[in-house]
């Protein structure tokens, strides 16, 4: 097996060795989920391409893959074995909607075993024994595809649920997966035989999960959709694969590990259980990760997680009987040891140290008196038990963690009632899911509920003007319910006194941007509407907390800002351009302005021609050019259309109306925000033109800097073809025309091409199982039968056997249904057949093609195709 000493260049590998699979590699997301209330964290590498997955949003290329710090607080209770931990780096890779089962094994099995050296007698699978109730069936398709890669049949897993991965957080895409283990040997417990229990929590270590499938999408009632294309979905735990890949027996012996280890070990003395040790590192590794990203420890969502990790640590101290415990001193391997790859953990370090030493000091408060209670309930005259409740209520009142009061239970020779914990527990967990889950779910959309919460107090938008403002509190709604104070992980609508922040109207998209609190509360907004007249700011408290009537400072993102305001802009003088080269008959029809770009529909007859839209193209950048100031007038609706100002088209107005001009070029009624004179808008540059609706177009333009990168990748493409042509930018055209033909003239005198045609009808006969096969012979060479056996094999949904005779050679084809592929393997089936007319071939599970030199043999092939196939599938009627 290849060695690596260092986990650096196991990420390298990964990476290197998919970006030269045509994966590209992108940036990690922060810790901290966005736009996705349902999860409290990011615990894999997907939850943040959950939107690539749906279709709602586009990936930069379809084939992925990245480095994910992830935080797991699932397995936080199997902390201390070998190789769970709370905050893991996820190695992953993508396929959205490109590539599907048979890649996605080639491509894992040829990293593990041919590029990271696996011996193959170590290397085990699993795959989904299915589901009928999701109709999902066993997952042969993919047993198979690992059986065609080298993997032992005998080494090949089928297991149920563990193998169904998803969703990550309450909702979104999900489906059946396939995972690779690494066996650890006879220390770790019995060896796997087929049949019997395939031990994944010691002997072997799970390294990666090399493919959710995902098909499904869980929806918030429960119920499954389908996606609209399938993807791959891999991910793998870096700690785990250094644990093999440095012949570790833990991941804490690991490089990653080694020195924070250590530390631990010479902080608690040599005394002091192992797996108490590995408890702390996880914990101190990953509480340092979370303050990182501005979560302060508390009791609710996301920030209870540092709090249960850190109050843990400080039992396991306290228990042990140390004094003074350096935790600043861990933070510290720590910070050394990542910072490369995540910078904000050396940025943050002050603030990681003092959120843990405060909490800490707030614990020991408690958990002496915790210590003493739980004392007092064991004072018992032999064997006693701590009912449930009480445990359950040690933990809620004073944070004692369970596991730290059963090993003080135990040593005073009772016991805890497990399953009554349990149950107080979930109950607990229940009524916390249900209020985090209307906390992120519920926005403010009642005005009048506006209207009575401000009692006549007024907010001010003050957003034309200026980006930051002073402002005051003035109310605070959570799951449309109005509160006093809300703290970290909240989702709330906050109403102040005055605001810089731009409602979404007319077009242009609500501003998003950060609060921050004068008590240090740091608030980041998502989305900013109108209910009521008023402007809403829909928020999310990252760290502190907020109460009515604090002073706060709101900040717009500046430059996410301005580039809407250049393409809002931008819009008004495109649709002036337009009235000139296609006529006043152009009305706008709707109209969308983000910081990407600008989308605008409008009314006209007919398409636009390439003409048409480079004149309109050319007009609008002389407009920028020009450099007209943006001039803002107040008047009445009437006297501004009087004076020719475009009224927005479906948009309703009251008494005063705001009238925007850009010099002679354009004149409307906007209520939305712009450049101060049109040079700030750059370049403009039309990037489609396309239909909507009978009468209605539609085009797609960006601004400023994205205009710039748009140039310039076009002119980056113009030259990479020329060059992979061998010509100039200028003779393109009359090149590739030269390859058209040439391509036309080839198919014509080419036998190969010409299309064959079988009637299914005449042909089909049923197997037992009940799935159709065609079974014919067409006189034509291999490569005539190709097409036409698959388009029929999805017409029939079944199995298609096509052979025949040319040229003195028999030719044979196999097609076998997307969905009966999980049964049939296409080229199984031609190995199967070929015999009859000496021949050979091969292919995939879909399609298998072949040869042979006897074409004598063709009719019986044909005929016999039918029980050969049913034999061999050891199909009985
Ligand atoms: N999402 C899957 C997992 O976390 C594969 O990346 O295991």
């Amino acid at each position: 097996m290849t060695k690596f000493a260092s986990s650096d260049d196991i990420r390298e590998a990964f990476l290197d060795y998919f970006v030269r699979r045509d994966h590209q590699k992108i940036q990690g997301s922060s810790l901290l989920p966005q736009n996705d209330p349902t999860l409290l964290f990011v615990n894999s590498g997907m939850a943040p391409l959950k939107p690539y997955f749906t279709g709602a949003s586009r990936p930069p290329h379809p084939d992925l893959c990245n480095v994910q710090p992830c935080i797991r607080t699932r397995d936080i209770d199997d902390v201390g074995d070998r190789h769970h931990l709370t905050f893991f780096e996820m190695l992953g890779s993508w396929s959205i909607g490109r590539y599907f089962k048979d890649r996605a094994v080639e491509l894992a099995y040829g990293l593990i075993v041919d590029t990271f050296g696996f011996p193959k007698d170590k290397l085990y699978v699993s795959v989904y024994s299915g589901n009928a109730e999701l109709g999902l069936q066993p997952d042969h398709e993919t047993a198979r595809a690992w059986e065609r890669v080298g993997v032992a049949r005998d080494h090949i897993v089928y297991l149920g649920e563990d193998n169904f991965w998803g969703p990550a957080g309450e909702t979104g895409p999900c489906g059946p997966c396939t995972e690779m283990f690494f066996d650890t040997g006879d220390a770790y417990g019995p060896k796997y035989v087929p049949g019997g229990e395939f031990d994944t929590k010691r002997r072997y270590i799970e390294v990666w999960n090399a493919g959710v499938f995902m098909q499904l999408d869980k929806r918030a009632d429960g119920s499954f959709g389908r996606l609209p294309f399938n993807s791959v979905d891999t991910g793998s735990g870096l700690e785990r694969m250094a644990l093999v890949l440095q012949d570790a027996q833990s991941v804490y012996e690991t490089d990653l590990f080694r020195e924070l280890m250590g530390g631990v070990k010479e902080r608690v003395g040599s005394s002091f259980p192992e797996e108490a040790c590995r408890v702390i590192a996880d914990h101190i590794r990953a509480t340092s990760f979370i303050l990182s990203e501005g979560v302060s420890p508390g009791n609710e969502g996301r920030s209870y997680i540092p709090r249960r990790l850190i109050r843990k640590c400080v039992a396991l101290v306290e228990r042990a009987g140390v004094r003074n415990f350096d935790y600043p001193g861990l933070i510290d391997i720590v910070v050394r040891r990542f910072h490369h790859h995540y910078p904000l953990l050396k940025q943050r370090k002050d603030k990681i140290v003092t959120g843990l030493v405060q909490e800490i000091r707030e614990f020991e408060r408690v958990i002496g008196k915790g210590l003493e209670r739980l004392d007092h309930l064991s004072r018992a005259n032999g064997p006693f038990t701590i009912s449930g409740k009480d445990a359950f209520s040690l933990f809620a009142t004073y944070g004692l963690p369970v596991e730290i009061a059963r090993d003080f239970v135990k040593e005073k020779g009772g016991t805890i009632d497990e399953e009554g914990y349990h149950v107080e527990f979930q109950k607990h967990q229940e009524i916390s899911r249900a209020s985090d889950k209307n906390a992120g779910q519920t926005w403010l959309e009642d005005g009048a509920l506006v209207t009575r919460t401000l009692a006549g107090r007024v907010s001010e938008f003050v957003g034309y003007e200026v980006m930051d403002a002073d402002a005051q509190v003035l109310a605070l709604v959570q799951a449309g319910v109005p509160v006093k104070e809300a703290t970290a992980g909240a989702q709330i609508d906050l109403l102040a006194s005055r605001t810089p922040f731009y409602a979404e109207g007319g077009g242009q998209i609500g501003d998003h941007g950060r609060i921050q609190g004068a008590n240090g509360a740091e608030i980041r907004v998502l989305d900013t509407r109108k209910v009521g007249g008023v402007h809403v700011h829909r928020a999310e408290i990252v760290s502190g907390a907020v109460r009515e009537g604090d002073a706060i400072r709101l900040s717009v993102d500046e430059q996410g800002r301005r580039a809407t305001m250049a393409n809002h802009s931008a819009t008004h003088l495109m649709h002036a351009a337009l009235r000139e080269v296609l006529g006043t008959h152009v009305r706008q029809a709707g109209s969308l302005v983000d910081a990407e770009r600008l989308r605008f529909d409008f009314e006209h007859p007919s398409k636009v021609t390439p003409e048409q839209l480079r004149t309109v193209e050319r007009r609008v950048n002389e407009f920028v050019r020009q450099d007209f100031k943006c001039e803002i007038s107040l008047t009445t609706y009437a006297k501004a259309v009087e004076s020719g100002a475009l009224a927005f088209f479906g948009e309703s107005y009251g008494d005063e109306v705001r009238m925007l001009r850009f010099g002679p070029a354009s004149t409307e009624l906007c209520g939305g925000t712009h450049v101060t004179a049109t040079g700030e808008i750059g370049l403009f540059r039309i990037l489609s033109e396309s239909s909507v609706a009978s009468g209605v177009r539609r085009i797609v333009a960006v601004t400023g800097e994205a205009a710039v990168e748009y140039t310039l990748d076009q002119d980056q493409l113009l030259k990479d073809v020329a060059a992979r042509l061998r010509a100039t930018p200028r003779e393109l055209v009359e090149r590739v025309e030269q390859l058209v033909k040439k391509g036309d003239d080839q198919r014509k005198s080419d036998p190969g091409s010409r299309k064959v045609h079988v009637d299914p009808r005449a042909q089909t006969v049923a197997l037992p199982d009940g799935v159709k096969l065609v079974a014919a012979r067409v006189d034509a060479p291999t490569e005539a039968l190709g097409s036409e056996a698959s388009r029929i094999a999805s017409d029939i949904d079944g199995v298609v056997v096509l052979a025949g005779e040319s040229d003195g050679k028999a030719s044979i084809v196999v097609a076998v249904s997307k969905q009966k592929g999980a049964y049939y393997d296409a080229s199984r089936l031609l190995t199967l057949l070929a015999p009859y007319i000496d021949g050979r071939g091969g292919g995939s599970v879909y399609l298998a093609r072949g040869g042979g030199t006897k074409p004598g043999g063709l009719d019986s092939l044909i005929q016999n195709a039918p029980s050969r196939i049913a034999e061999a599938m050891k199909l009985t009627s």
